[in-house]
């Protein structure tokens, strides 16, 4: 449940236009829902752009009517489909897309993305007069001025999931697991899930792996008894094939652990009750801040209400892992 602040309408809209961008993430669609009942209810015509930046470029944009977004509020993906686009990141081709939307008569428009898809939406709104929110959309829970993104305690628990079905086969055969999940720059999603999971490690890009204490600690608690299986949860990182390196330096210990990849399962699903309310929520909040007229903005969560931030911070400073979080990880174990 979220404070959701009281904005006075200023501007008007005749139409304005949504699109998810960059990886997707469960709770686009209820997110897409928000942007689109909402502006409808004010009169604003509202068109989906297909397929992020790249269907813009290609002037894919359609209009959207209530019954475009009914039943998707518990449904994974993204209806409008997503893409990481590279042509986006030229100023020519970002004037293209202004041009697009203005021809349409749209003056504003929702970004909903990770990072990446932020940044595009900060360049557009600093080179044109359209008015433009961001609402964060990924499963990392990585963007700095939220305390949430939209997916990100769905993946929290499809990773859970996964790992008790994982523990049951580990303690039958007295194995150690190491599971990866998602996060090539930032350990958000490892450390929630090995805190609720409550695994014996947790390996994250932020901090340094200390292999031969990890071997010692496995070793040591089968030795005393207390465990002759574990679960270590390691975030991709940049450097692929971690884990797998990682599973061979305990082998080289005398360990003998098994390797379970989660990938992109941690990106699908239904969206948990969770993630409909805080995506609802930022979606028709979206439209708010649009017609309050605020643009170059984030719409995020800080201390449970909904709270807008200058894009210019969001993708400028790097929302940094709790330190006492990734303690608390490694602490429960022991
Ligand atoms: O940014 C979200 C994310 O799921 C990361 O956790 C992951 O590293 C990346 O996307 C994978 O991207 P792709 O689907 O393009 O391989």
């Amino acid at each position: 449940m979220y404070t959701l602040p009281e904005l006075e309408p200023l501007r008007d809209f005749d139409a304005i236009a949504v699109l998810t961008s960059g990886g997707d993430s469960p709770g686009m669609n209820p997110a897409v829902r928000g942007v689109v009942r909402a502006a409808l209810n004010q009169g604003i015509s509202v068109y989906g752009v297909q397929k992020g930046y790249s269907g813009l470029l290609a002037g894919d944009l359609r209009l959207m009517t209530s019954s475009s977004v009914r039943n998707i509020v518990q449904r994974g993906g993204t209806i409008l489909k997503s893409d990481r686009c590279e042509a986006f990141k030229q100023p020519e081709n970002r004037r293209t897309a202004v041009q697009i939307l203005k021809d349409k008569g749209i003056q504003g428009l929702v970004v909903i993305g990770g990072d990446g898809s932020l940044t595009g939406a900060h360049c557009l709104a600093e080179e044109s007069d359209l008015a433009v929110v961001g609402l964060p959309g990924t499963i990392d829970n990585d963007i700095f001025g939220t305390d949430d993104t939209i997916g990100f305690d769905t993946a929290v628990n499809t990773a859970l999931d996964a790992i008790d079905k994982i523990r049951d086969t580990a303690s039958s055969h007295e194995r150690h697991f190491l599971v990866e999940v998602m996060g090539r720059n930032s350990g958000f999603l490892a450390t929630h899930v090995g805190i609720a999971a409550g695994a014996e490690m947790v390996v994250v890009p932020e901090y340094e792996v200390h292999i031969e204490q990890l071997g010692q600690q496995l070793s040591e608690s089968r030795r005393s008894g207390k465990g002759s299986s574990g679960i270590i949860v390691v975030a991709e990182g940049r450097d692929p094939g971690l884990t797998y390196r990682l599973a061979e330096q305990l082998r080289q210990q005398g360990e003998d652990p098994r390797v379970c990849i989660l990938g992109h399962i941690q990106r699908g699903g239904q969206p948990s009750g969770h993630d409909r309310v805080l995506a609802s929520s930022l979606g028709a909040m979206a439209v708010s801040y649009l017609l309050a007229g605020y643009s170059d903005i984030m719409v995020g969560v800080d201390a449970g209400g909904i709270v807008e931030v200058p894009l210019d911070s969001v993708i400028r400073y790097r929302k940094g892992l709790d330190p006492h979080l990734f303690e608390l990880a490694l602490l429960l174990h022991k």
